[in-house]
């Protein structure tokens, strides 16, 4: 209605002030030709009466000539006749004769400028015509109009005006506001399309039928607009970001701010601790995982539920009615919500189609992987337990929910189907490969369309970003757009984004307790070596990815090509059992001990080991006690979507020292190009690392380190979080906007 307004007041103004203005010149227009016609109407009863007023003035017959004169003037508008023989003598004339009109004042009304006489009956039109005749030259005829009929005509005139542009007002204003309204909501539902990522996209068939199709008028403009808004987005997300200093109290603030009192929910295979039963005793364990070391600070932060397999001999004991335990143990923040698996689901959805089928699909590492569809039946129910547990501990209809890598990928789409209005936000923590090799995957399209049930879908790198959207392009009917990273699937639409991990930072000040110099001692004894003995580091779980072999490979090749550091340097491997129930990690592990034993026969038989080889996890705090205690930190993985361990070295080393040789074929490379970078299939290049790394300056070591410590302590796992779920709340924001009802009147 507003709208219409808008457009209709000032159109009816307008016309009024063109009716108020045209009224008088019609007036004078109309006024202009009844005076002429008159003129031509006295003119005429001048000629006609000419001869018999000859005749009646000649016979001298004044009396009758007034009559004759009272005869004429009943019509209806002559008013009155008269005349004049000349001017010193008086008017013979009708009845009604103006007083006013003299044969001496005839003058005033003889030219053509004025003939008019005001009375009291309205204007008088005054006619002066010549009648000379035998008797007088000067003889004149008056003839009188009464022009009343003039003003009421000129009244009627402006009112039917009046009327026409009343009339043509409201016309105007009727077409005016239908046109406004259609193009507004046309304008409007292009914007909303836009905003949805869908104003430029090419259609695919079945969505077309599914949606109107956007205006064609919005399309040049909208690619222009698109970028423009993605531009102000980055640019503005950019500046937000970096005015914030990361802490777990920042995200505490941006989720009360942003998204108060919403419901967030994450799930995950992996549980971020598990109770082991050891005899009579419960012990708590916090798994090998870069996902737990990611995500556990966050949900301490922001509290929340958190869903996963329980895997614990003794998570079954510990959780309450609703299989749910508060955690961490010593001071609880957020619940873990167990989800419990059988020995044939875990089989299947686990160890076949995740970790024997998609976890070396997606990693460039030279092991086939192995589909079967008995594992796919497994995925696929066990992702649908997943999702009952999601929707059984979603509180809200439209709660916030973080899914957590390969192991549950059909997820976002079961989770959508149950609540359309979640936002979803999903994390794939391992590369995406190439579409060719995706291609591989018997289920390739179950997959990728379970993923794009997700509203954000976040990889490490640009480069697996790119992949992905390659993969859906070459296999789904997908909408693709290159330029914002959307894809439009089945009505709803992915945002596909890049989210470098990280570490929380500064790390947990219970890690960083003991001085470096007493890590460093404690560590060598431990592991019986000289207090002078130089150390390396490499902390992973033991799967092939890792490039454990490869980094065994190069340390063999190092004490052949510098026999000098033969008993005086080893490297400490600590390798957490994984996935031992498959074939291909139980052949590794045996490559890896084999390997160890024989470099360690060929060239430790003096002295100390070059490599100690610990399979057994150690928790947190150890870890960073090895790695405070080392002079270089090798990740040489073949290839990894990050790899955490990296940023963790370094966090760890607030002395400033020692060396991080780190694999080009991790995301982490890219964010740190201070740490000697590598190649881990070229033993040489990496032997040659090794020796650099043992030979670095203590200054060095620091300005290297400085910077990576900057990088991690800036781009820290709260910024992670933080972006996601600031660019969630926008979504919300957004979408909750476009769902508005009447937001078409805006
Ligand atoms: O790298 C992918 C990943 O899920 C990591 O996030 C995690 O560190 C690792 O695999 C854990 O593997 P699993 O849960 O099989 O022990």
């Amino acid at each position: 209605m507003r709208l219409s307004l808008r457009f209709v007041l000032p159109l009816l103004l307008v016309l009024a002030g063109i009716a108020y203005a045209v009224a008088p010149l019609v007036d004078k227009l109309t006024l202009g030709w009844f005076i002429r016609d008159i003129e031509i109407r006295s003119t005429l009863i001048s000629s006609t009466i000419q001869e018999p007023l000859q005749e009646q003035l000649l016979a001298g017959r004044k009396a009758k000539t007034k009559d004759f004169f009272n005869r004429i003037a009943e019509n209806e508008r002559l008013y009155a006749v008269g005349y004049c023989a000349d001017p010193t003598g008086a008017v013979l004339a009708s009845r009604s004769f103006p007083a006013e009109i003299s044969c001496a004042n005839l003058y005033r009304w003889e030219g053509a400028a004025n003939h008019l006489l005001p009375s009291a009956l309205g204007p008088l039109h005054v006619s002066i015509k010549p009648m000379t005749s035998e008797i007088t030259a000067t003889g004149r005829l008056i003839v009188v109009h009464d022009m009343s009929f003039v003003t009421r005509r000129s009244e009627e005139t402006k009112r039917y005006l009046f009327y026409v542009f009343m009339a043509l007002g409201a016309v105007v204003s009727l077409i005016t506001v239908i046109i406004a309204q259609l193009s507004w909501r046309g304008w409007m539902a292009g914007m909303r399309s836009l905003l949805r990522g869908e104003g430029i996209l090419r259609k695919p068939e079945q969505e077309e039928k599914q949606q109107p199709p956007s205006p064609p008028g919005f399309k040049p403009i909208a690619r222009d607009l698109q970028r423009l808004i993605h531009e102000l987005e980055s640019e503005t997300r950019a500046r937000d970001e970096s005015q914030v200093t990361w802490t777990p109290e920042a995200l505490r603030t941006i989720l009360r701010g942003e998204l108060s009192g919403e419901d967030v929910i994450v799930v995950s295979n992996r549980e971020p601790y598990s109770h082991q039963r050891r005899g009579e005793r419960i012990e708590v364990q916090r798994p090998a995982s870069g996902l737990v070391t990611a995500l556990e600070p966050i949900m301490r932060a922001c509290s929340g539920t958190w869903i996963a397999h329980g895997s614990g001999s003794a998570d079954h004991d510990v959780v309450d009615k609703n299989d749910c335990v508060a955690v961490p143990p010593d001071k609880p923040a957020y619940q873990l919500r167990r989800v419990w698996l059988t020995a044939e689901e875990e089989a299947g959805y686990y160890y076949g189609f995740a970790n024997e089928g998609l976890w070396p699909l997606c990693h460039i590492a030279h092991v086939r992987p192995t589909f079967r569809s008995s594992d796919w039946a497994q995925y696929v129910a066990v992702n649908r337990k997943f999702a009952k547990a999601v929707v059984s501990e979603s509180k809200t209809k439209d709660p916030i929910v973080l899914v957590q890598d390969y192991h549950l990928a059909l997820l976002p789409q079961m989770i959508r189907e149950e609540l359309p209005n979640a936002t979803i936000i999903t994390f794939w923590h391992i590369p995406w490969p190439n579409p060719e090799s995706f291609a591989i995957c018997p289920w390739r399209e179950e997959v990728l369309a379970g993923l794009l049930g997700s509203s954000i879908l976040g990889f490490h790198t640009q480069f697996h970003c790119n992949n992905f959207v390659d993969t859906v392009d070459r296999f789904l009917e997908a909408r693709v757009d290159r330029e914002s990273f959307n894809v439009s699937f089945g009505g709803k639409s992915t945002a596909v984004r890049r989210y470098p991990i990280s570490i929380a930072w500064p790390p947990d000040a219970e890690m960083m307790q003991k001085p470096v110099p007493e890590c460093r001692s404690n560590i060598r004894q431990i592991n019986d070596l000289p207090q002078e003995h130089k150390i390396g580091i490499g902390v992973d779980r033991l799967d092939y990815t890792k490039g454990i072999v490869e980094r065994f490979r190069a340390i063999e090749r190092l004490l052949e090509l510098n026999p000098d550091w033969i008993g005086r340097f080893t490297f400490i491997q600590i390798a957490a059992p994984t996935r031992s129930g498959i074939d291909e990690y139980q052949h590794h592990e045996v490559q890896v001990r084999a390997m160890a034993a024989r470099i360690n026969a060929r060239f430790g038989r003096q002295g100390p080991p070059p490599i100690v080889l610990k399979v057994e996890h150690h928790e947190p705090q150890e870890v960073y006690e090895y790695f405070r205690a080392a002079d270089l930190c090798f990740v040489s993985s073949l290839h990894d979507g990050m790899n955490l361990v990296a940023k963790e070295f370094v966090g760890a080393r607030d002395d400033e020292r020692g060396v991080l040789i780190l694999s080009e074929f991790t995301g982490a490379a890219r964010e740190l190009p201070e740490a000697l970078i590598v190649n881990p299939y070229d033993s040489d290049q990496c032997a040659a690392a090794l020796h650099l790394a043992l030979t670095m300056s203590a200054n060095e070591q620091r300005d290297r380190m400085r910077l990576m410590r900057g990088l991690v302590a800036e781009f820290n796992v709260f910024r992670w979080a933080g972006r996601m779920l600031l660019d969630a709340a926008a979504m919300r924001r957004r979408s909750r906007l476009n769902d508005k009802p009447g937001t078409s009147n805006l």
